[in-house]
């Protein structure tokens, strides 16, 4: 094996070293020495594509499976230290916001950069309320899932399915065009959520209320039974506001890298969100609030635990909603997710699981391969105990993270779309294939 000596010509931490710092990389295959410059900590991975053993040789790439260590854009949107367990969405940080934003404020914050006056933010608002309402036809698309077909499967089809009743959406490069898609994507999906729960237990799609505020008239949506005006517990409504803003945007996340990938190719902003929608089903990231509710009730007794953990260290099961790719301290949003239970509790009554997740997190916290494998809870661990208890059934649990997720994954579409620097998304690869070979009929294999 050949290798590079790196000589790091930095005197300053990497992020104060803008622009003027260097490597100096010698290849020991030939003896050259090249200079590249250190912006922002990160190196061009195109400036390496200089380092040939020959003319024939392609040059040098890096091999980062799942972008372990590999910044794909520059990004203003959202700030994370995971060592330090920071989250900040246009510096504000998450702690600030969840207590004194709302969820609309909060989506104007990340797609716009700042937080708006009143008029900007009463404007916002309204076109948000005018675009709750989707085609009839969206109903009869609905009315073809079976019965018990997963809500995130038929809501993930269905944004997909929007970018038909939009044409005008692939005109990604006019700004106007796009505001209008932002607005429909994040007035919609609630009222798509909402027809996919109401279509999963078989009652009549109830249409959104002007009225109530976007939290309000998504609990409307889907919980309104004969009355005719429904009044949301103003607890309840609060507690989902603050979870949606909790998980508003999470920098390049996998779903979000999905939506900048597929956007890349300048497909319409439907088609996009419907790719990150689906990322985000996947158990490893958004439908782990799901899977934390099936694996409390799977251990079903604290006497359990220990059994359980002992499992998971074997590696024999994952401890779902523990553990992040980024933070390795804890989960800011975690801790504000338990603080929430709390309320929602006392207006609904208390789940018992609860109990149960504050045990199995104590006894993981306790425990030396947690604490050496830097395993916290996550976002994911207590907020599916709140939707429960909220009477949300556990196959809600990854749309309304997608509800909270669109104007994250908006902001960084546009953002990817407005940054020059930005192309279509192409990874390389290292080829591991058979060399050239001739095909051979079927009777002489
Ligand atoms: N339970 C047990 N062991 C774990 C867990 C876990 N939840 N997560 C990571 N590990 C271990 C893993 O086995 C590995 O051990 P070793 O080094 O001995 O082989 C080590 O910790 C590093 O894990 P990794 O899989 O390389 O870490 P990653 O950064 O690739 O994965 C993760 C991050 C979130 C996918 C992973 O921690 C996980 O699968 N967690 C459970 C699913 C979950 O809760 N997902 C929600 C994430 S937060 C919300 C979101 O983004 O959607």
């Amino acid at each position: 094996m050949s290798t590079l000596t790196i000589t790091d010509n930095r005197t300053e931490p990497s992020e104060h070293a803008v622009g003027k710092s260097t490597l100096t990389i010698t290849d020991n295959r030939t003896g050259k020495t090249y200079d590249v410059p250190v912006d922002n900590g990160t190196i061009r991975a195109m400036d390496l594509r200089q380092i040939k053993t020959g003319p024939d040789d392609f040059g040098l790439m890096t091999y980062d499976p799942a972008f372990m260590n590999t910044a794909a854009c520059r990004s203003a949107v959202t700030f994370i230290d995971g060592d330090k367990g920071i989250l900040r969405y246009r510096g504000y940080p998450i702690e600030q916001l969840a207590e004194k934003s709302n969820f609309l404020e909060t989506a104007y914050l990340l797609l716009r950069g700042e937080l708006p006056s009143r008029d900007q933010l009463d404007t916002w608002t309204y076109n948000i309320t005018h675009h709750r309402f989707v085609h009839e036809n969206v109903k009869k698309f609905m009315d073809g899932f079976r019965y018990d077909a997963h809500p995130m499967g038929v809501i993930i089809s269905t944004i997909a399915a929007l970018s038909t009743f939009y044409t005008e959406a692939n005109q990604i490069k006019n700004a106007a065009i796009r505001q209008r898609q932002i607005f429909r994507l994040i007035a919609k999906t609630p009222t798509l959520a909402a027809f996919a729960y109401r279509h999963s237990v078989g009652l009549p799609y109830a249409y959104p209320d002007d009225d109530l505020s976007y939290c309000g008239n998504f609990l409307s949506m889907l919980f309104k039974a004969t009355e005719s005006k429904y009044v949301p517990n103003p607890v309840l409504e609060r507690a989902l506001d603050v979870l949606f803003i909790l998980h508003a945007d999470h920098e390049q996340n996998c779903s979000a890298n999905a939506m900048r990938a597929v956007g890349s190719s300048e497909v319409d902003p439907y088609s996009a969100m419907a790719a990150a929608a689906a990322a985000l089903y996947g158990p490893l990231h958004g439908g782990a609030n799901e899977q934390v509710l099936r694996m409390l009730r799977e251990i079903g007794d604290k006497k359990r635990i220990p059994d359980y953990i002992k499992r998971v260290k074997a590696k024999e099961v994952l401890l779902m909603g523990f553990g992040h790719r980024v933070y390795k301290n804890y989960d800011p949003r975690a801790k504000i997710i338990k603080q929430i239970a709390d309320q929602v509790f006392e207006a609904t009554g208390k789940n018992p699981l609860i109990d149960m997740a504050l045990e199995l997190e104590r006894i993981a916290l306790q425990d030396d391969y947690f604490v050496s494998h830097k395993l916290y809870p996550n976002v994911d661990f207590y907020s599916g105990i709140i939707y429960e208890a909220m009477g949300f059934p556990v196959t809600m649990f990854p749309v309304l993270f997608a509800i909270g997720r669109t104007p994250g994954w908006l902001a960084q579409w546009e953002e990817m779309l407005l940054d020059n620097e930005q192309k279509i998304a192409r990874p390389r690869q290292v080829y591991t294939g058979s060399d050239k070979r001739d095909y051979a009929p079927i009777d002489k294999r």
